[in-house]
């Protein structure tokens, strides 16, 4: 650990705030903590305890009296430690248990220990834990792999107590040393060997038990005898076997000779049952002939039965015929009567249809009359369009006159107005150029007024924008403060976020450990990023809106300064209109204006009365040529309309009146030719039903006919029929037909009737067959006593298992006594092989606890040769500080478990090996710092040790004499080069001068304070 600054406040007699920044005495550096009595010097190494640990040096002092009682009751006491360690960069900053004024009212309120790590190695600052002290120490304590007890012992030896590495016992020695070299792994191994050695000797024991239990369950008394029980049993076993396969051999043979007597016996008793229903097929074979009868005369009556129903079949289409023929003769008679009532109809239809022949000329007339009627159309039409052409001229005429007339009339009186208003005209004044320049004015000052307006409305304007920057600035101010207090709750909640992504089992992102026993715990109110974020982008916001609002103001703020200086040139140019009132001004202008508008309406008057006075001549000119025109056109149609009546009359006396429209006479031909059409239609019709008639009735007496042909061959045919059946039945066996009729069967029955007697001859065959096949095989067999046979096969089943059980026993015990000298083999076995392992690690285990040999522990071994070492180097120092009289030695005492570790000093002036305890005051100081020494050199050098390279030596220089002193600083000196910082806390005065690195601390009636001393270094 290398300390890079402390700043201390409020602490012991530190009133204030101070700062010593370690980095100033350069790398590696031995410098002096130097000061009066009282002055501060040891409480700045409290105060680097105090931060690591909590504690003080001394651990004597309360924490709680740490405050310092110089200093401001606002100020809190506090301690901030920055300092190098393992590559990284570590600050604590502590804070005792103290009480501090109350925020709100009078009086003071106790707060409690609180602290802060950080991991400062890189540009953002990691917080390792927050606010729980205890877990800093804990942290503190991983990192230096030394408590604050052991801390004190080998970084800071502090004022009076440097002499307890000197003195302590062997086993705190022990401890402190495992500690430092980190040799637990010793007493891993310690503990693995007897842990092993035990597991091997508790396995052998359970193999003897084992061995003893296997033959007492076997019931015998020893290995040995085993064997021979062995060899007995297994002559025993073969002789039974032996005896067991013979037994079973003869039992075998009676159980065969059973089943062929029950065979035979089956035999018999089949023979006898056979010969029974062969006697019994043969007793019905006179009716089976009888059933072969029935089913001959069947099949002879199925033959006959083929003619009766021929016979049968020409009787009833002979009865369908005749039927049929009825039925078309009944027809033939409706028809003949129908056809005279329809000859009669066709014969007034004739008669009727003679009448077309006058229609036709009639129609033929009223068509010429089509050319006549059109013409009379025409010249009508023309006489009407004539008609409307006359009124049409007559009645212009007479309005072109009236309007003559009255336009003569309205030019007198336009003529005699205009010599009026001429008169008029000439007596007016001219004030077009005084209007003009009227509304110049006019505008001017009203674009005056309005510039005025805009202006008082910038200024208002202006008046609210500053009470709106206010408002700004504070929103500003209040949103500035909100993140300064999410920033540093963001600080402070740091540690808790971390902790909250841990996760057991993986790497803290911090520390690298993988086990997280005590997280900084959640904190409820902690501040998110986002939220930090947030209010960021606030701060930033506001600060724009208000930038932004100035801007406005400012440029609104030119806005009035310029339109001020135009409004005032405007003004001054516009001479007293500018302030006149505005009404009035109006008022005289528009009076003046409306003069003007008055003459120039009047010249209008005359121009436009001129312009009329010609074109109203114009007109009348114009309208005399109509009127002159339009008399010679009435002339004319008078004339054209007498000789068109007279055309028309002409024509009428031609065509009568109801024939003149082409209509009507379309009409009277439509409907003389629709006459024609229905005469002639009903006539055609009445000779196409007579017609169908006729033919209808030829047809019925063309199919009688034909019936009456078939009707005579079937008859023929039925009574040839008849008389072949009659025959028939006279040839075969039937003496009648109701004798045929009760020997018939149909198909199946026959069918039926085949099978019973085909099965009944198969049985017969079969049974006779098989009665023959077992007289064959039973010739000359006698019948076998079944009842000796079994008794016979009882008696040889006894012997067979009584022989069999005899072999199952031996064989059993055979196999229990083979299986045991086995499992007695694999034991043996098992136990000679641990025997083998016992012997290496037992004596092993033995040698590491030290319960053989040295009787040392394999760590305290480890140990004592490493404080041989640490030894080695403290001698060399203490020899040169005490002019060589001494060096430190361990000292040895065999066959005593905690020993080993014990100090000696040896006299070089006595040669005689003594305690240190007898040691002088100064010459304890001397071996102290000699052994503090020794042992960070070992340390550092010692691959897996923890890191010493800073110590604090508080005090004890004073115990020395000059040349000692001269020593103990020459040694200090040598020791520095080795890349150490090394600072040493005195008030003895040839130290001050012997040492340039200095801190001083001066002590005040309002506090202490720190100067740091480095001369040529601060320069650099
Ligand atoms: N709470 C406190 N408030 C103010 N002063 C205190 C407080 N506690 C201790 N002191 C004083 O602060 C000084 C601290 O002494 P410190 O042990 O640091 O002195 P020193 O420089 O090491 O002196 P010495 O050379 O005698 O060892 C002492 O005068 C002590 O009485
Ligand atoms: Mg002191």
């Amino acid at each position: 650990m290398v300390p890079l600054y402390l700043h201390l406040q409020a602490f012991g007699p530190f009133a204030g705030e101070q700062k010593l920044d370690f980095t100033q005495l350069g790398p590696n550096p031995l410098f002096l903590i130097n000061g009066p009595t009282g002055a501060g010097k040891s409480t700045l190494l409290d105060a680097i305890c105090f931060a690591l640990y909590g504690e003080t040096t001394g651990d004597e002092k309360d924490p709680r009296s740490l405050r310092s009682d110089l200093a401001d009751p606002s100020l809190v006491a506090r301690v901030v430690f920055g300092f190098r360690l393992g590559g990284k960069v570590y600050e604590i900053q502590r804070q005792p248990a103290q009480r501090v004024p109350r925020t709100r009212g009078s009086g003071l309120r106790e707060i409690g220990t609180e602290g802060v790590m950080l991991d400062l190695t890189e540009a953002t600052p990691k917080v390792l834990v927050a606010k729980k002290a205890g877990q800093i120490t804990g942290y503190v304590e991983s990192l230096t792999g030394l408590k604050a007890e052991q801390f004190r012992k080998v970084m800071v030896l502090p004022q009076g107590k440097f002499r307890e590495l000197l003195l302590e016992t062997s086993l705190k020695r022990e401890a402190l040393f495992a500690q430092l070299f980190q040799t637990d792994v010793f007493r891993q191994i310690e503990l693995q060997l007897q842990e092993r050695a035990k597991d091997i000797r508790t396995r052998r024991e359970a193999n003897e038990l084992q061995i003893a239990g296997l033959l007492e369950q076997a019931n015998i008394a020893e290995e040995k005898q085993l064997a021979a029980d062995i060899a007995e049993l297994t002559g025993a076993e073969t002789t039974a076997k032996s005896r067991r396969t013979e037994a079973a051999g003869r039992h075998m043979q009676a159980q065969r000779k059973i089943e062929d007597a029950r065979r035979i016996r089956a035999q018999i008793e089949q023979r006898d049952a056979l010969t029974a229903q062969l006697a019994q097929l043969e007793q019905r074979q006179t009716a089976v002939a009888g059933q072969e009868g029935g089913l001959r005369q069947a099949r002879a009556a199925a033959q006959l039965r083929q003619l009766h129903d021929g016979v049968e079949q020409i009787s009833q289409r002979l009865a369908q015929i005749q039927a049929r023929l009825d039925g078309s003769q009944s027809q033939l008679e409706e028809h003949t009567q129908q056809l005279a009532r329809e000859k009669a109809d066709q014969a007034t239809h004739a008669s009727a249809y003679e009448r077309t022949a006058m229609l036709n000329v009639e129609c033929s007339r009223l068509q010429a009359l089509f050319p006549k009627a059109q013409e009379w159309h025409r010249q009508q039409q023309r006489l009407i369009a004539l008609n409307a052409d006359l009124t049409q001229v007559r009645l212009a005429l007479e309005s072109r006159t009236a309007e003559q007339q009255a336009r003569l009339e309205r030019m007198a009186d336009v003529k005699q107005a205009h010599q009026g208003l001429q008169a008029m005209v000439a007596a007016l004044p001219d004030q077009s150029v005084t209007v003009a320049h009227n509304k110049v004015r006019l505008s001017e000052r009203l674009a005056c007024d309005a510039l005025a307006s805009r202006l008082k409305a910038l200024r208002d304007e202006q008046a609210a924008a500053l009470s709106e920057q206010v408002t700004l600035r504070d929103a500003l101010q209040s949103a500035q403060r909100e993140q300064d207090r999410l920033e540093l709750a963001w600080h402070q909640s740091q540690a808790s976020r971390l902790a909250a992504r841990l996760q057991e089992g993986l790497p803290c992102p911090v520390c690298g450990s993988v086990s997280h026993p005590a997280p900084a715990p959640s904190d409820e109110h902690e501040i998110s990023d986002q939220m930090l974020n947030q209010v960021r982008r606030q701060v930033q916001a506001a600060g724009q809106r208000l930038a932004n609002h100035e801007a406005r103001m400012a440029q609104r703020a030119r806005q009035c300064d310029e339109q001020q200086v135009e409004l005032d040139q405007r003004q001054h140019a516009l001479g007293q209109d500018a302030h006149a009132d505005l009404t009035q001004l109006q008022a005289r202008f528009a009076e003046q204006e409306q003069q003007l508008q008055a003459s120039q309406h009047a010249r209008q008057k005359l121009d436009e009365g001129l312009r009329l006075i010609a074109t109203l001549e114009q007109d009348q000119h114009t309208q005399e040529q109509d009127l002159a025109a339009l008399r010679t056109r009435l002339q004319t149609l008078s004339v054209t309309h007498g000789s068109q009546q007279a055309t028309l009359r002409m024509l009428e006396q031609e065509l009568p009146e109801h024939l003149r429209s082409e209509v009507q006479l379309r009409l009277q031909i439509e409907g003389l030719t629709r006459q024609i059409e229905e005469l002639t239609q009903a006539w055609r019709q009445a000779e196409q039903t007579v017609r169908q008639r006729q033919d209808r009735i030829l047809g019925l007496q063309s199919t009688i006919a034909a019936l009456q042909e078939q009707l005579a061959q079937d008859t023929q045919l039925h009574a040839a029929a008849i008389h072949k059946y009659e025959q028939a039945l006279q040839r075969s066996e039937f003496a009648d037909t109701g004798s045929w009729q009760a020997a018939q069967r149909d198909e199946a029955q026959c069918a039926a009737l085949q099978q019973e007697i085909d099965g009944y001859y198969e049985a017969l065959h079969q049974t006779r067959g098989r009665c023959a096949e077992l007289g064959q095989a039973l010739d000359g067999v006698a019948e076998p006593d079944l009842e000796h046979c079994l008794r016979e096969e009882q008696a040889a089943a006894t012997v067979a298992q009584q022989a069999e059980q005899t072999w199952q026993q031996l064989r059993d015990r055979l196999l229990a006594l083979t299986t045991l000298q086995e499992r007695l083999q694999k034991i043996s076995t098992s136990s000679a092989a641990l025997d083998e392992e016992y012997a290496v690690y037992g004596t092993l285990s033995d040698v590491a606890s030290g319960r053989q040999g040295s009787k040392v522990s394999l760590q305290r071994f480890v140990l004592s040769v490493l404080l041989d070492d640490v030894l080695i180097g403290a001698s060399l120092r203490l020899r040169k500080m005490s002019r060589g009289r001494y060096q430190l030695i361990r000292r040895e005492q065999a066959g005593r478990g905690a020993s080993g570790l014990d100090l000696d000093v040896m006299d070089e002036y006595t040669g005689q090996q003594r305690a240190v305890a007898t040691l002088s005051g100064g010459e304890s100081f001397m071996a102290a710092l000699a052994l503090a020494l020794g042992l960070s050199d070992v340390v550092q050098a010692y691959a897996g040790g923890i890191r010493l390279d800073t110590l604090f030596i508080d005090e004890g220089f004073g115990s020395l004499d000059a040349e000692s002193l001269e020593l103990a600083i020459r040694t200090l000196i040598d020791l520095q080069a080795g890349g150490r910082t090394i600072g040493i806390i005195s008030h003895v005065s040839e130290l001050k001068e012997q040492m340039s690195l200095r801190v001083d601390v001066i002590p005040d009636v309002s506090g202490s304070r720190i100067c740091v001393q480095a001369p040529g270094l601060a320069d650099a």
